[in-house]
């Protein structure tokens, strides 16, 4: 598996980055503001995510994806992983992200990929998103922002 920048002509995998976000309005906003990488596999595009520059200093690693079938075989830590190297090698201090509170898997892989929990964003997904979302049989309410120094 390799993991690469995509390239300005080619079109970002956008099944793959709404699989990460439901909405595709702040999806297009993050690809205009954002670099988008992707992971492919025998010429197939199979996992991606986005870094977005927020302040001096800090990047936000957004859109994190593996497609259904590939979850689940370390892909997903391989790519956290492969944004927190990307960003230290252009001199970035900090990365951030954010997570449902009822992303029991994510908020799982973002601590073992030494990620701590630093705040949360009371009400962001009831306020920005108009559809009701539910993982694990809990409603996604709130945003878990989660931090690791570079
Ligand atoms: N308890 C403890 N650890 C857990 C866990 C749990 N309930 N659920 C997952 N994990 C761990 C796994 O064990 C693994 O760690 P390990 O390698 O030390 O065993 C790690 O979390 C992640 O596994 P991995 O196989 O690398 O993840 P993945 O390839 O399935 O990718 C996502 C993870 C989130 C990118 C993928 O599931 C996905 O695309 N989901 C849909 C989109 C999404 O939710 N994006 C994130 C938005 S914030």
């Amino acid at each position: 598996m390799l993991i690469r920048k995509l390239n300005i002509d080619e079109r970002p995998p956008m099944g793959l980055l709404l699989l990460a976000d439901p909405s595709r309005k702040i999806v297009e906003e993050y690809l205009q503001r954002g670099q988008c990488f992707v992971a492919e596999s025998n010429d197939q595009v199979i996992g991606c995510y986005v870094l977005l520059e927020t302040r001096p200093e800090t990047v936000e690693l957004v859109n994190i994806a593996v497609e259904e079938i590939f979850q689940g075989k370390g892909i997903g830590k391989k790519l956290v992983m492969n944004a927190i190297e990307v960003a230290k090698s252009k001199g970035y201090k900090t990365i951030e992200l954010g997570t449902g509170n009822s992303s029991i898997s994510q908020l799982a892989l973002y601590q073992k990929c030494g990620f701590r929990i630093t705040g949360v964003d009371i009400d962001f997904f009831t306020k920005h998103y108009t559809q009701d979302i539910f993982e694990n049989g809990i409603q996604c309410r709130d945003m878990i922002r989660l931090s690791r120094y570079l």
